[in-house]
């Protein structure tokens, strides 16, 4: 089996940290070796650096400081996990990626996408995933989700406009290479939700 790498994106409170972990758990209970990381963070560099980007004291922090810090968690990530896991036949599952930093900081911030990318590329020496589950729902019921579980960080106290535009940025990421993603409607039921994400895993790795 070729190297698998899956990463899962959607604006805060899609629930796709929900069904990252319930596909851990299906390709595990199938007996395929299955790693599943996170953005910001997934090593204890990357997981200081999250809590720099996520600190709601931090207002003053510029926008390119922020772009550099999660280029910087993510390149730590995939040198130290990412890259090791995948030669050793893992399935990786990361919950957020390069797509993020170009929904949120291009799209949302208004940066220059040309230069995210770029300065990606450095950062990962141009590692892509072989797919992106993009969980597609409004900010309005995505955030009344996500506000209902725990206080805002310092991203959520952004405006709803701010998150509108992240959304249209994903939408735009999906529509200019759409054999790499998945496009899911996040209100639908969890379980279906699940169906159709292990209907689509299921074929590229082989169960
Ligand atoms: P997190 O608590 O992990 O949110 P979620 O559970 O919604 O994934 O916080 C990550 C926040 O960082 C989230 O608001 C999105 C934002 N973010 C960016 O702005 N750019 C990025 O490149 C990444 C990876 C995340």
């Amino acid at each position: 089996m070729l190297p698998i790498f899956i990463v899962f994106e959607g604006v805060d409170g899609s629930g796709k940290s929900t069904q990252l972990h319930l596909l851990h758990k299906y390709l595990t209970d199938k007996k395929i070796a299955t790693y599943t990381t996170r953005e910001p963070g997934g090593t204890p560099v990357g997981e200081k650096i999250r809590e720099l980007l996520l600190d709601p004291a931090f207002s003053e922090m510029q926008e390119r400081t922020e772009a550099l810090l999660y280029v910087a968690a993510r390149a730590q990530l995939v040198a130290q996990v990412i890259r090791p896991r995948l030669e050793q036949g893992d399935v990786v599952l990361c919950d957020r990626y390069i797509d993020s930093t170009v929904a949120y900081q291009g799209y949302g911030r208004g940066m220059n996408v040309d230069f995210l990318v770029n300065i990606n590329k450095l950062g990962t020496g141009g590692l892509q995933p072989q797919l992106t589950i993009l969980l597609d729902i409004s900010p309005e019921e995505g955030l009344a989700r996500s506000r209902q579980e725990r206080p805002a960080d310092r991203l959520e106290k952004e405006s709803l406009a701010f998150y509108q535009r992240v959304r249209q940025g994903y939408l735009d990421l999906t529509k200019k290479n759409r054999s790499d993603y998945l496009v899911l409607d996040a209100r639908l039921p969890l379980e279906e939700l699940h169906r159709i994400i292990c209907d689509t895993v299921g074929g590229m790795v082989g169960v």
